[in-house]
This record gives C-alpha cells, structure tokens and sequence, in this order.
C-alpha cells in the first residue's frame, strides 16, 4: 500500500494550486472507489481514503465557488436523492424492428433498396454489429468532457444517471484526439459480462444472499441505483455504437464512426463486419450464432445498419425505428428445470386455466418461473374420450421440463424427459369446482364437435371473485381503457377492501375517497402520488372510442376484433343496444342484420344479445354511460391529419401525384402505419385507380376509403 501526502497547510493554497489539487483529487478518489468498491482490491487504508477525502472537503470549503458538481465533496455526506432528475433526449432513442428469419433479412434489404429507388441488383453497405443485451445509455460531451449520462427511459425522456456513469471505468470522463465536435452525445450500452456476473453471485452466495437474476436486470439495477456508491461497486462496462445529438458528425460512415468512438477511449465490439450482400450478413449471423455461447457476454441478436451515413438520413425513420437499421433475433431459447406444481387461476368468463409454476431459470435473458399449460387434457395427455391427444404430454408434478420462450410470449413447455421422472412425481387432480368461490366447474359440450369442450369453467358467475377480478382487470387494460397506474395488483387490493365490485365503481372512486374515513392513500402500497396519479389516470380515460368501449365489457367472444366489427357497423353505443334489444329474441330484423355482419360469427352474436338483456349488465351500461363519454366511429371525410396518429392505413391501386413509398412516408410522418393488407386493424384505405381486392375488403369491412384527392386534402396539400 501507498502512503497519501497531505502533510500542507490548507489555509496557505493558492487559487491555481487549489485548481490543480481538487482535480488532482477527484481522480484519485475516483479511482480508489473504484478499487474498493467494484474491484474489492483497495491500495490504500481507510484511514489515507479518510484523508484525501478531508483534504478534498478542506480545500473545497475554502475555495467553494471551486467546487464542480461531480467533485467528491459533493457526494459524501450529501443524503442520498430520491429520485433521478429528468433528461429530455433532443434526439428520441427509438428502437429497433426485428426481423426473425432469413426472409425477414433479404425483405428488410429490398425494402430499402425500393425506397431509395435503387435496382435490386444495386450494392447496399451494411454493417453488422452485435446486439448486446444491457440497457442503453447516452453520454453527453461538451467540449470533450463528459457532462451528462441518460438512460433511455421512455425513448424521450430518460433519467439522469450521470454520477453513476462516472462510475463505470469504460466510460471516458474526457475524450482523446483533436477532432472532437463541441457538443456530441455517444450512445452505447451498458452491460455486465457472464463472468463477473457469476463472481458476483458467487459472492452473494458467500454472504448468505440470494443470487441476482440475470445480467441484463441486473445492470440495469446497478446503474439505475439512487446511491451512486452502490453502482461503483458493480461490475459495469459499456459499448459505444451509436450516436445522439451533435454539433458535427466526423464522418459519414457508420463503421467509421464507431471506430472513431475507438479513438475517443470507448470500448467498441469487435465483432463489426462491413457486408455487401444478404448472403454476408446471414453468414455473420450464423457465425456469431455460434460463437454466442463463448462470448463473455449476452448477445440476443444481430444489429444490420446502413453503413453509409447519409443514406440513413434518406431512409429516415419510421413511428418508432429507422427504416437503415433492424435486429435479427437469435432464436427463442430453451432450458430445462422441474415442474413443482401447477396452480389454477380463474378467468373474467370463468375459465380455469392451470399454470405451471417452475423452479426459476433464466431463459433468453429472462427468468422464467410459470409456463401456460393450457387445460387438463394438455396436463393428462388424455381427452375426455380416454383418447391420448397430440401435443399432450402426461406432466407430473416433480417432473424435469423442457421449457422455451420465443420473444415475449408466454414460456410454454415444450418436453417432459420421463427418464428423469422420480417415485415422489404426483399425477395432478384437476378440480371439478372453482377454487376462488368453491362453485361447481364443468365442461360445456362443444356445439360444432358434441365433445367436451377442453376448458372447465367455473359456473359462479356473478358470485364468483375471481371472475368479478378478472373482468375489472380487463376493463382497465391496455386495449380497453388502458388505465395508467392501475396493475392487477391495485385491482386486487380495491377489490379486497371493498372499495370497487365492478368497472362502473371506478368511476365512483374519486368522489367516494373523499369522504372516506380511510382515504386510499393512507392505505398500504398506496401514497399522495401514486394516488392523485391513479385518479387522473381515471379521469382521462373517461373519454373512449366506441370499439375500446365495447372491448371493455369483457363480453365471451367479443375480442378486439369482434369489437371493432360491431364499433364499424353501429357507429354509436345507441345504435348498437337498440339492435340488440330488439334482437333478444334472436329472430326478426335485428338479429338477422347481427348475423349479417361478416366475421362476427353466431355464436359470438348470441352471447352478445345474452350479455346486453341481462339485468345486472344493462345496468351496469347504464352507469358507464353516464360515467363516460364514448366517441362514436367517424368517418375519415372532414378531419384533420392530427386524426391519422396512431391509424393504420392501406394505399391500393395506383395513384397520380405520388409513389407507393412516398405515400408510405407521407402516412408515416404525420404518425400513420402503413399496411399492405386490409384487415380489421386498418383505420382507413386510400384507394387509386385500378383498385382491386383489397377495397373490395375494405367495403366488406366496412372501413372508411378516400380516393387521392381527399388524401392531398386531409393532409393540407391541396
Ligand atoms: S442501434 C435507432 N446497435 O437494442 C436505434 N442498438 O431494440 C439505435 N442495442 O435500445 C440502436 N446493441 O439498447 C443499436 N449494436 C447495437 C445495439 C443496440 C444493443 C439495444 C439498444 C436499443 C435496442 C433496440
């Protein structure tokens, strides 16, 4: 160990020296937090830390207007934040597209290629870098020195993490070399290598704590912690690949440029590859495949950029990602870990749906702890018939399974490895009543087939908690009212209390809370914020599109889809419950005219009719009704473009004044999707001359169509 200097007399500094010194300071102090902290090795004793520590806060005491805001004085002794400062990003941090096969890869490339009007046959740079799995980080540099470090947040708004990106010793505090831009913000990730990530557990382990979950969760925890001084301790490391606001940009090649962060002291893979053609990018894809399982860290796919920097300004983005870059996905993972028993969860229409619960493993990046299992046959391996099924897999609790996931989907089980099945394994009883309110559970026999019908349901009905849950859960979702802050866990917990039995009582909420003897924010897991957040939340979702409306309800075989038919075909909540009052009893005019309606389907008609002439339903409606304001389906005729946001729209046919991929660009700019085929997702079609099937769909359908002329008008152009 060293020993420190401080045997001089503070009082007796002069300016200069004191400039000198603090900076002098601050680096060694940074460097032995890092010693201590992350790489448990420190070189001096407490005691010399203490000192150079007193020395910093003397020197900074005397000289205050000295003092930087990243100087250690500023972080001793400070009570720690609670919560990050805001970060606007100038330039949002969007995502990417995936591609998930070749063909993804060779679409992606001609996609281009049409767009920039390129031949098929014409070459197309593209650099092919890894896709680390590590969260993303932005660093802003003034003048070569690092000033501000932001997470992505929510691509436009990111959290100030800088104290603890200084932290990361891959992370340059200034940047070398002389061409450096006044203003230039790097872009990377921030990431935890698979070797320190088991040292770390490993030490965990040793102090009787429980391991982290996966390296990616826990980068992410380490940088995003309040306490700067826990983050130092963690073994974080950093990538630079892309790049944020600037003054100017040094080059005008992707490749380039990221070898240019080289120069500057970042870290950089070194798995780039230069690629001319879809052959040379799959082949690299293949070969970093492979190699996956050797590399120190996680790598979930290939990122394919457009290497020329001023066709990536061409291309330009789209909603949400550049149209120059997309991620190839490695494929869905599996692993293998025990069954230790299998739980039933209720639905909002009473289905019991058993769920596999596993011994925790990490799967792609992700810990997996429940699979589906769909229904009883599918545990048995045998249906109601004796018959063994396909697919079904005869699971017993305690067996060894093969689980996999494929993107965010649901982890399913994929194999049971009977060679490993023990004496203790327990052949499941699937319950013939509901576990939420003890009602009998029955298999409905399936009108098309006669069989029974794989799902048990619950016959509770109203009674049921479980149903009454579920149907609040679902009213509060994203593609219902999507109600902000309100989790299944704040559903539950309402529920619990008695404070909501059913969607209507949202809307109640506020006004009862106000008088309440114990307001919901004196209650556990609620407080001030997350409360007046959670009423706002409500209050703004009061007003709804009629298909979201309809979706809401919760009604058996009214999905997304089924809603937007019905929304497309009565236009008004009126006009839709005075249909099926009229249709209840399912002859006449009415339900003739619901029967009509192409893709609804009887069965779905009648449990629709059903839903409506039931008391309990129609009143409930009629409070939501006088809750709420639905907005009718309108018609694309006299709108502006503000009402293409968020709208999916079909160009067919040809047109006069634009191309296909100019309209495309056209839709997107003003926050359109554009799809290539009429479905019930599609908001509007704008048809040209010689259209053909797909506006013959879309009048099926029922959705709205323009012709060229009223597209230039919705967009101002004319
Ligand atoms: S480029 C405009 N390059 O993947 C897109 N991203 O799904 C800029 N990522 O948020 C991103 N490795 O966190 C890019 N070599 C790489 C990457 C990479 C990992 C992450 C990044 C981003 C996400 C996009």
């Amino acid at each position: 160990m060293f020993s420190v200097n401080h045997s001089w007399d503070v009082s007796k500094l002069s300016e200069e020296s004191a400039i000198i010194e603090l900076a002098r300071l601050a680096k060694e102090i940074k460097k032995h937090d890092v010693l201590y902290y992350r790489d448990n090795a420190p070189q001096v004793t407490d005691a010399e830390y203490d000192r150079l520590r007193q020395l910093d806060l003397a020197i900074g005491a005397r000289f205050p207007h000295l003092v930087l805001p990243h100087s250690p004085s500023q972080r001793v002794g400070v009570t720690i934040q609670d919560t990050f400062k805001k970060i606007v990003h100038e330039i949002p941090m969007l995502s990417l597209d995936n591609a998930f096969n070749d063909d993804n890869v060779f679409n992606f490339l001609a996609r281009m290629k049409r767009f920039l009007s390129f031949s098929e046959s014409k070459q197309l740079v593209i650099v092919a870098e890894p896709k680390i799995d590590g969260l993303s980080l932005a660093l802003r540099y003034e003048k070569g020195n690092l000033v501000s470090a932001a997470t992505r947040g929510d691509g436009i708004i990111g959290e100030d993490v800088t104290m603890n990106a200084r932290t990361i010793s891959d992370i340059p505090e200034h940047l070398e070399g002389n061409n450096v831009p006044d203003i230039f913000e790097v872009r990377g990730e921030v990431y935890i290598g698979k070797a320190d990530f088991k040292k770390l557990n490993e030490l965990m382990g040793e102090e009787g704590k429980p391991g982290y979950v996966n390296p990616r969760n826990t980068a992410s925890g380490s940088l995003r912690q309040l306490d700067w001084s826990i983050t130092a301790r963690r073994p974080l490391k950093f990538f630079a690949y892309a790049w944020g606001v600037h003054t100017s940009l040094p080059k005008m090649s992707q490749y380039e440029m990221v070898h240019l962060f080289s120069d500057w002291g970042f870290k950089i893979s070194p798995f780039l590859k230069l690629c001319y053609t879809a052959e040379d990018l799959i082949e690299h894809y293949r070969y970093l495949a492979k190699k996956r399982a050797k590399i120190d860290y996680d790598i979930d796919g290939i990122v394919y950029k457009v290497d020329d920097l001023w066709l990536q300004n061409r291309l330009g983005f789209a909603s949400r990602s550049p149209r120059w870059a997309i991620a190839h996905k490695f494929s869905a993972e599996r692993a293998i870990t025990t069954l230790t028993d299998i739980e039933i969860q209720v639905s909002r229409t009473g289905a019991l749906s058993p769920i596999a619960r596993l011994m925790p493993i990490t799967v792609g990046g992700v810990v997996v702890s429940n699979a589906t299992l769909h229904n009883e046959d599918y545990i048995s391996g045998i249906d109601s018939d004796g018959e063994r099924i396909r697919g079904g897999r005869d699971l017993r609790i305690g067996d060894s399974v093969t689980i996999y996931r494929a993107g965010d989907v649901i982890p399913k089980i994929m194999d049971v490895d009977l060679s490993k099945r023990s004496q203790d394994s327990l052949v499941y009883n699937f319950p013939n009543t509901c576990p939420a309110c003890g009602s009998p559970a029955v298999r409905e026999i399936n009108a098309k087939t006669g069989k029974l019908n794989s799902i048990r349901r619950c016959t509770g009905g109203l009674i049921c908690p479980a149903q009454a849950i579920g149907k609040i859960k679902h009213f509060v979702s994203r593609n219902a009212f999507n109600i902000d802050g309100f989790g299944d866990r704040q559903v539950e917990a309402l529920f619990k209390w008695q404070l909501i039995e059913n969607s209507a009582d949202l809307f109640t909420l506020e006004e009862k809370d106000k008088v309440s003897l114990t307001p919901l924010k004196n209650r556990e897991g609620f407080g001030d914020l997350s409360v007046s957040n959670l009423f706002s939340s409500i209050r703004s979702a009061k007003k709804i599109n009629l298909h979201r409306f309809i979706f809401a309800l919760g009604i058996r075989y009214i999905g997304d889809r089924n809603a937007k038919l019905l929304a497309q075909q009565y236009r008004t909540l009126e006009a839709l419950l005075e249909t099926v009052r009229d249709a209840s009893t399912f002859h006449g005019d009415a339900w003739e005219t619901l029967l009509s309606i192409d893709g609804l389907g009887e069965i779905a008609a009648f449990t629709l009719v059903q839903f409506f002439n039931e008391l309990y339903n129609s009143q409930l409606i009629e409070r939501l009704v006088h809750a709420i304001d639905i907005h009718p389906v309108e018609t694309f005729d006299n709108k502006d473009t503000a009402s293409l946001l968020g709208k999916t729209l079909v160009f067919t046919g040809s047109f006069k004044k634009m191309t296909r991929h100019e309209a495309k660009a056209m839709a997107e700019k003003v926050g359109g999707t554009v799809s290539e085929s009429v479905s019930l997702k599609t908001d509007l079609v704008v048809a040209g001359f010689r259209a053909g099937s797909k506006l013959k769909k879309a009048k099926k359908l029922a959705i709205d169509i323009i012709d060229e002329r009223k597209w230039f008008q919705l967009l101002g152009q004319e």
